[in-house]
Parts: structure tokens; sequence; C-alpha cells
């Protein structure tokens, strides 16, 4: 058992320890960890649910290429075991004492120099993520720039002088003092990962446990059924920092390797249920369009770094995103325990609301999405109050392929509508063998209204819900009907 984690904060190896007087406990977030330090009071609470970016700080970990790799994230959803063998990087720590004076890091001089800071609250997680461009892009785009700060809030509204702070910072010299204390910081999150034993949190109130290898994450799932599963957090960390309930156990997947894997294969894409939602939105960009273009709507890139596919499937969300197309594509989940393994369809793995045929012993480890030839369309599509940063409304993914004119395979999946992601059958039963053509559409629209009873919430009432529905059915025909033969 141990009873501490480690990682890198200020350039040092800090040891945090659960012991009962030191006052943290498994579940405390980096954020709160943070602010309780004298000297990172810069990282700011705005919403402690992944909504505001005050809380902006940058992760840097040993890639596979044996270098660093940095990532934004929202400290207030990472749990302080999250952490270990990284490196934490907070706005703190962007300047260089120089003899008498500091000298700004190049993202805060720009900073400066554009008028770009506003108020004290913000600014930090903003810097922070235009770090996270520094240390990722050179010369990045507008639409590079724009997605990376689409997490940070600025209610002043004073968004033209960051986003020109961010243009002008990352010019082609990126070296700053992290470049060149790379290979110190590497040789330190080595000593610290060197040692793959599952480290093991035990308090009074609480037990966590961070396995390296899936073998001990089945055992460990097997002893401890009841024990909540965390891999990026972001939706079961909001079960503590928004209802205030205590996790008394909790499995952490989020060091486990070999969750984290893409491979293409002849006739599909294999996903390891670690993947982040930003691994994912890279690599898919030519190869899944339907699901890119989800992925490109998909939280901000603070969540994105940190959420999986796995938890966004096993969340089981009737708003999540990717499970309409992922359906439509005809996933099936791969689902694994210490002595079993199976292989099920994924509209088969969601049972109801929240709802999966997970088992007490099992963990979800991957999920393979079918490849099509050209003449099978597969699109995606999500109706939000917001373009950016928003949850669905409706959300919808077809499949249709067309054989001399008349419909051989339709798919039909909404998201939003039931109290789960659910196909329309009917809907789909009527267009089968039908002509693809504008009356027969317009003929389906009126079953899929009977087929759904969807409820009216803070979001949109059931009538709107009824009528998006319908119209993605008309806009999937409009898009596909010069396409398919
Ligand atoms: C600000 C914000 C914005 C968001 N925006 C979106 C959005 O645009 N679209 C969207 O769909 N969602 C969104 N979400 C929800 C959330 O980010 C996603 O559902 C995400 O994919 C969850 O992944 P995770 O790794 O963080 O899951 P976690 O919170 O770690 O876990 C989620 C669930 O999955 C289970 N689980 C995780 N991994 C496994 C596994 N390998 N085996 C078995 N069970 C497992 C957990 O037990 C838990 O029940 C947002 C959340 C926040 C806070
Ligand atoms: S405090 Fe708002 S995103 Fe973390
Ligand atoms: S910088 Fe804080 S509101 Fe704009």
């Amino acid at each position: 058992m141990q009873n501490s984690v480690r990682f890198i904060l200020d350039n040092r190896i800090v040891e945090v320890d659960f012991s009962e007087f030191s006052g943290l406990k498994p579940t405390t977030t980096v954020l709160n960890y943070l602010r309780s330090l004298p000297g990172h009071k810069g990282v700011k609470e705005g919403c402690a649910e992944g909504d505001c970016g005050a809380c902006t700080v940058v992760i840097a970990e040993s890639g596979a290429d044996g270098k660093l790799k940095y990532r934004s994230v929202d400290s207030c959803l990472v749990f302080l075991p999250m952490i270990h063998g990284k490196q934490i990087i907070t706005v703190e720590n962007l300047a260089v004492s120089d003899k008498q004076r500091k000298k700004l890091h190049p993202v805060q001089q720009q900073m400066v120099e554009t008028n770009g800071s506003q108020c004290g609250y913000c600014t930090p997680g903003i810097v922070m993520s235009l770090f996270g461009i520094f240390k990722n892009h050179l010369k990045p785009s507008r639409e590079v720039i724009q997605d990376a700060l689409v997490g940070n809030l600025c209610r002043c509204t004073g968004y033209q002088p960051i986003l020109e702070a961010a243009q002008k910072a990352c010019t082609n010299d990126q070296t700053d003092q992290f470049s060149e204390n790379e290979k110190v910081i590497l040789s330190m999150l080595q000593e610290i990962t060197s040692e793959k034993r599952t480290i093991e949190i035990l308090t009074s109130t609480q037990r966590y446990f961070k396995p390296f290898m899936l073998t001990e994450a089945f055992r460990i799932r097997k002893e401890n059924p009841e024990a909540t599963i965390i891999n990026g957090s972001t939706d079961m960390a909001l079960r503590q920092t928004k209802k205030h309930e205590l996790l008394s156990a909790i499995i952490d997947l989020s060091s486990v390797d070999e969750l984290a894997f893409l491979r293409e294969e002849p006739g599909c894409f294999v996903c390891g249920a670690g993947v982040t939602m930003e691994q994912l939105k890279q690599a898919t960009a030519d190869k899944l369009p339907a699901f890119h273009k989800i992925l490109s709507v998909f939280g901000s890139l603070q969540i994105r770094n940190l959420a999986t596919l796995g938890g966004n499937v096993c969340s089981a969300s009737p708003i999540g995103d990717l499970l309409p197309s992922l359906i439509a594509y005809g996933a099936e989940v791969k689902l694994c325990s210490e002595k079993s393994e199976r292989i099920i369809e994924l509209e088969k793995f969601i049972t109801g609301y929240r709802k999966t045929d997970i088992r007490k012993d099992e963990l979800l480890t991957e999920i393979s999405i079918p490849k099509y030839k050209r003449d099978t369309k597969v699109i995606s599509y999500k109706v939000s109050r917001r373009k950016d940063l928003d949850i669905s409304t409706v959300s919808a993914a077809f499949r249709l392929k067309v054989d001399n004119g008349n419909v051989a395979e339709i798919v039909i999946v909404y998201g939003g509508m039931a109290a789960m992601v659910k196909r329309a059958l009917e809907t789909e039963k009527f267009l089968k063998g039908k002509l693809w053509s504008r009356e027969n559409i317009q003929m389906a629209m009126k079953i899929l209204t009977n087929e759904f009873k969807p409820i009216s919430d803070a979001r949109s009432e059931a009538v709107f819900r009824t009528k998006v529905a319908e119209n993605l059915l008309l806009k999937f025909y409009l898009e596909t009907m010069n396409e398919v033969v």
C-alpha cells in the first residue's frame, strides 16, 4: 500500500501524502490543492465544472517519442492522484527570474503588448491556454487558436487582443525555459514512473486505486465491484464538485496506457477506451468524417484533453455526443474481465437512461468502428443552443447506402429524443427498399414524429425537439440526394 502520489511542481518532485493530518483527500482536485499553496493562487475557481477555464493549468508528460507532451486541462476536474508521474505547470511558472527582474514568457509578454489582459480572474487561465498553443503549434492558424480558447470565458469580451497575442507569441522561435529544461524534467518523471506498482490510497473514508497495468485493473475491479471507475473524470468529478458526494471507492484508469491506443485494421478502426477526445479528433480528420465533425464541437480543448471515449460510452447519456455516430457506424464494444472477454454491438450495450450492460467485474477496453466504402454515407449532426462548449439539445447520425436509387441500408439514430440514444427503427423500416426521394422522406418524417416522445426541459420544449429531429432527417436527405446512386 502507498498512501502518497508524486509529481513535478515548481521544477521539483513533490510528494503528496493522504494520511489523515495532511488535510488532503484522494479526491481533492488539483485546483483546490494548488490554491492551498501560497505560490499558486493564480489558479482560480470560476465554475468548478469545466465550463469557464479560470482553473486552466498545463500538464506535461513523457510522450511515446521520448519528448514532453503538453496539454491544457481544467484543474477543477482533476483529482490529485491523476497527476502522479506528470508535471503541473501554472501561470506562476511561466516567467523566469533573471537577476533583478522577472522576464515574462512570450505568451505573457504578448498579452501585455496587445492589451489582452483584462481581469485577474480569467487572465491566468487564458495565459495557460495560450501556453498550451505555444508548446504545440508553430504559427497556428486562427482556427487552431480559437479552438484552444473555446474553454476560456471572458465576460468583458476582450477576445480580439487575446487572439492577436496568441498569433504574435507563437512565431518561429518556440524555445523557452521549458524546452531548455526538458531533459531534466524527463529524467525526474522517469524516476517517478519507473515504479509501476498499483497505488492504493486508503483513508478512513475513501479507497483510491490507481493501477498502471490492465491485469491489475481487472483484479481491482473484481475485488471492488462497487467502486466508481474513472478515466478522464469529466463526468464523475462533478459528482463531487457539484453534488458534493463523497466518492468512497475509486478505480482510476487514467494511467493504464494499454487502454490508450488507436489502431487501423483492414475493416475497422480500433480505439482503446482510454483514448482522449482530442487524440481521436486528431486521428479521425480524414478517416471518420462523421465522427470528426462531432468531436470538433465536443466540449472545449481542456475537456477533450481529459475526456475519454470509454467514459463517453459508459456514461450512456441520452445526449452523449458520440453515441449516435458510433451506433450509426455500427460500432462494437469489447468488455473484458480477469477471465472473460466479450464483444457486443454498442447499440445493445446501452440499455437505458445512463445504464449499460457492463458486468460488475468488467471494464470496457476497446471500441471498434467499421470502415465503409464510398458508396455508404455516414453523417452526424449536433444541435445545441451555442455552437461551442454546449451539450446537445438534439443530435442525430445517419448511415445510408443506396442501390439503383433505392435504399439498400439505412440507420437513423437520435440523441436527446428519449431516455437513451435510440434508433428510429420504424422510420428505417419504412424507408428500406424505397426510392431515396423527397416524397418518401416527407412520409418518413411523419412516422418519425410518432416514434419518439421527447421531454420538455430547460434546454427545449418537446415540440421543438420533434421538429428538429424531423428537419435533421430532411437535411440528411438534401445533403445526400445527389451523392448516392
Ligand atoms: C464542461 C463539460 C463539457 C462537456 N461537453 C460534452 C460534449 O460536448 N459532449 C459530450 O458528449 N459530453 C460532454 N461532456 C461530458 C463528458 O466530458 C464526456 O461524457 C466524456 O467523454 C466522459 O469521459 P471521461 O473519461 O471523462 O469519463 P469519466 O468521468 O471518467 O467516466 C464516465 C463514466 O464512464 C465510466 N467509465 C469510464 N471508463 C470506463 C471503462 N474503461 N470501463 C468501464 N466504465 C468506464 C465511469 O465509471 C463513469 O460512469 C462534457 C463535460 C463537461 C464537464
Ligand atoms: S473552475 Fe471553471 S473550468 Fe474549472
Ligand atoms: S478577462 Fe475576466 S472577464 Fe474578461
